[in-house]
């Protein structure tokens, strides 16, 4: 399509390149982050992904040789030929991705599928042709993750997904070729390197992983630019730092977010609401939110509430702040036709609405009945939305969860001509659809922010590349299915890859009936998972970790104990996440690349770098199977010790999710707590395995953005054993309030420990030390 490269230039980053039928662009963002791009369509990038510069200016050189463009940067090469067919080298010349060159050609179907469609069986698409594609040579060894949130496995080789936001309420199975997010990048793990691709573009995008035909695989749009980066590994993690470079970083939450969170829909009227909260209490079991759905409203209308059923709501709210628990509201995107309605009447005033293509207000239906979208593709629109955050949260509100935002519509789908005013560059739905929700989410979190000054907490169903900067997600309406707390391991960890580090699902399944098993087993999972929320749908059982036996009782108590001790470490995650983009649940070959044991691990993952969580995920089971990595594990219940490299059979009872400690690892406590903030935390647990290793410890006030003006702690803590245990603890930024107390819990262990160089007697495993022996850097 391009043809023969007739002249090129260097100006600034940028290679830019004349071919017979048009311009391409080789943009070198950094030594380790190359853009191809043509402007198709626009002639800059114009990214909804992609906020402020991103180059840095690097040293790199080009040259012509026989029949390429040849880039260098001092970890690529780049060569570019004719047709515009892009291969990258790392610097010593190794392949690491090619163009493919031949006409892509399917496998083979065979017989008339046409005759199976009266049975209702769907029949693949052959074959499709698409306005931009790029096409990439199959070296045979590649795993392939990312993609957002997809179904089925971690490894997406074999598959082909499409990116359009879409909720379809049925059962989310294998052949789902698309859901609620769009992410178009992926990740391609091969032998002795890895790299990215972010294809930036908010089209309609198709990913074919090697299902078409295992020679290649290729990404594809219906419209749109040719832009897509390269992020070069070669670890994994480089690739996530890079992309997350590009689209931005999970930013540091409130410590409450990290807490447990009760939802329903819908918990009305609020003397429902009231009793949930109590029974949270009596019960002993901490949980931090409770979740308003739908019914909170008057109506469906956004913004409001039910006179009737939440009468005098304020009240609410704050009996609930007395208990200690935050209340997070959903608000949807559809306003309600309604004459008077300020939603309504306000959007229709301003233009606020998309509209159909004679500029009327484009109508479909969600729960008020007919419904009109405010355009949040126009910053206007934003800035309006954001406002009304005021709304709620004035009322004492502390978070908002947006959901519908693919946006859904009852009444088939939007019109591919509603029209959008897409800051200044009017356009339609197709364009928008899948930044519906991303742009909503943007709306929200710049609301809160300018109204609270702290951190927001806004939920999504929908989003798109760079939501991660406004919003958490949750995987939108499960089912209470074995086969989706299954598939809930895999696809939260390719979405944390895919820079959505803050993730969840519904604990316990949404739609369908749980059982008291499969809640126990899947609040095991939502410890471990940065959302841990447990949400169903109207008209199913009761789900709450009450709402069946004792024993399930207890074993929810358990693991939502087990969260809140955690809850430093988790939180220090998220302040790590917010400096490298790393997710909290990660693949094991995230930090075991050279394994490839550990390529295809869909049922166990690491969280953080210290704890592996091989959760149990299939009914009536009680013993299964756990790689660990090389290095020795510590079974977290009952100290044992692991030589890892292999496999091991665990035995698992129901009350019991298999949980292993890296040797060398110190991992931070809380004392028991039933809230965020409900005891001030002055004394840090220290879980110690002993072992060579090292911890950084952050502390901040847990809500504002102080912190980004150094008005945090950050302790390091180092351990050394050698014939004695030796711990150093010292405080590399000093700028909160202290711990009073450091507790130092060893285990496996018998010998005296030397801490900041005094010598200590474990008591049953405990040295109990004060401040004063903090050492600064
Ligand atoms: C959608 C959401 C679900 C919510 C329901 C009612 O199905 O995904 O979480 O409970 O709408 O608002």
């Amino acid at each position: 399509m391009f043809g023969k490269i007739m002249f090129y230039f260097v100006k600034d980053n940028k290679l830019e390149i004349q071919f017979e039928n048009g311009k391409g662009f080789i943009e070198v963002i950094k030594d380790d982050i190359i853009n191809v791009f043509s402007p198709l369509k626009y002639e800059d990038h114009f990214s909804r992904a992609i906020e402020g510069l991103k180059i840095i200016k690097t040293d790199f050189h080009v040259n012509y040789n026989n029949d390429c463009l040849i880039l260098k940067t001092d970890k690529l090469i780049v060569k570019i030929h004719d047709d515009f067919k892009v291969d990258f080298f790392d610097k010593d010349g190794k392949i690491l991705c090619e163009d493919y060159r031949e006409d892509r050609k399917p496998f083979i179907r065979r017989g008339n599928g046409k005759i199976a469609e009266g049975e209702g069986i769907k029949i693949e698409e052959n074959f499709r042709k698409y306005k931009i594609e790029i096409v990439k040579k199959m070296q045979g060894d590649e795993y392939f993750y990312g993609l957002g949130e997809k179904t089925g496995h971690l490894n997406k080789r074999g598959y082909y997904y499409e990116m359009w936001n879409t909720d379809d309420p049925r059962p989310h199975v294998e052949s789902f070729v698309s859901l609620y997010k769009s992410i178009p990048f992926f990740i391609t793990l091969r032998e002795n390197a890895s790299f990215g691709i972010f294809f930036d573009n908010t089209f309609k995008t198709y990913f074919d992983m090697g299902k078409e035909n295992e020679k290649y695989y290729y990404f594809a749009a219906d419209d749109g630019n040719l832009d897509y980066y390269f992020i070069y590994g070669p670890k994994v993690t480089d690739v996530v730092e890079g992309y997350t470079y590009l689209t931005g970083k999970t930013p540091l939450p409130q410590l409450w977010t990290l807490g447990y969170q009760q939802s329903r829909w819908s918990y009305s009227p609020k003397e429902r609401v009231l009793e949930i909260a109590k029974t949270f209490r009596e019960k002993d079991i901490p949980c931090d939110v409770i979740h308003l759905d739908i019914d909170y409203m008057d109506g469906y209308r956004v913004f409001t509430w039910d006179k009737v059923a939440f009468n005098n709501h304020k009240e609410m709210i704050k009996e609930l702040k007395d208990m200690g628990f935050k209340v997070v509201t959903i608000i949807d995107p559809g306003v309600k036709k309604d004459k008077g309605y300020f939603m309504y009447e306000e959007g229709l005033k301003y233009g606020y609405f998309a509209t159909d293509k004679d500029g009327i207000p484009y109508i479909n239906e969600v729960w008020p009945g007919e419904a009109l979208y405010p355009d949040f593709s126009d910053e206007a629109v934003r800035r309006w939305w954001a406002e009304k955050q005021k709304i709620m949260l004035q009322d004492g509100v502390a978070g908002i969860w947006n959901d519908m935002n693919e946006p859904a519509s009852f009444k088939g789908p939007l019109p591919e001509d509603v029209q959008f005013k897409n800051d200044g560059r009017p356009t339609n739905h197709l364009e928008i659809h899948n930044v519906y929700g991303h742009l909503m989410s943007k709306a929200t979190y710049e609301g809160i922010k300018d109204y609270t000054n702290k951190r927001p907490f806004v939920i999504t169903r929908a989003c798109y590349a760079g939501t991660q900067k406004y919003s958490t997600v949750w995987t939108g309406d499960n089912h209470s299915f074995w086969e989706h707390l299954r598939m809930a391991v895999p696809m939260l960890l390719n979405l944390g890859l895919s820079g959505i580090a803050f993730c969840g699902t519904d604990v316990g399944g949404f739609q369908f009936d749980a059982t008291g098993e499969l809640l126990s087993r899947w609040v095991q999972l939502g410890c471990f998972t940065p959302l841990f929320r447990n949400h169903s749908c109207i008209h199913t059982r009761d789900q709450e970790p009450w709402a069946f036996d004792e024993k399930t009782e207890e074993i929810n108590r358990k693991y939502i104990k087990l969260r809140y001790k955690l809850l430093p470490y988790v939180y220090d995650l998220m302040y790590q996440c917010e400096l490298t983009g790393l997710p909290l649940m990660r693949p094991l070959f995230l930090h075991y690349q050279d394994d490839k044991n550990t390529y295809e691990l869909n049922d166990e993952f690491l969280f953080g770098e210290n704890i592996l969580v091989a959760p149990i995920l299939e009914q009536g089971k009680n013993i299964r199977a756990v790689y660990l990595p090389e290095g020795t594990w510590i079974d977290y219940w009952t100290k044992e010790e692991y030589e890892g490299g292999k496999y091991i059979l665990k035995e698992a009872p129901l009350d019991i999710c298999p949980i292993f400690i890296k040797k060398g690892s110190i991992i931070p406590n809380f004392e028991e707590q039933n809230y965020v903030g409900q005891k001030k935390m002055n004394k840090l647990i220290l879980d110690i395995y002993p072992g060579d290793g090292a911890y950084y410890h952050y502390k901040d006030d847990g809500e504002s953005f102080e912190y980004k003006e150094g008005k945090y702690n950050l302790y390091k803590i180092s351990m050394r054993l050698k014939d004695i245990l030796e711990i150093n603890i010292e405080k590399e930024h000093d700028g909160y309030d202290d711990y009073e107390e450091f507790e130092l819990i060893v285990s496996n262990y018998n010998g005296n420990v030397v801490v900041n160089s005094k010598q200590y007697k474990l008591d049953q495993g405990v040295i109990t030390l004060q401040k004063e022996i903090l050492t600064k850097k």
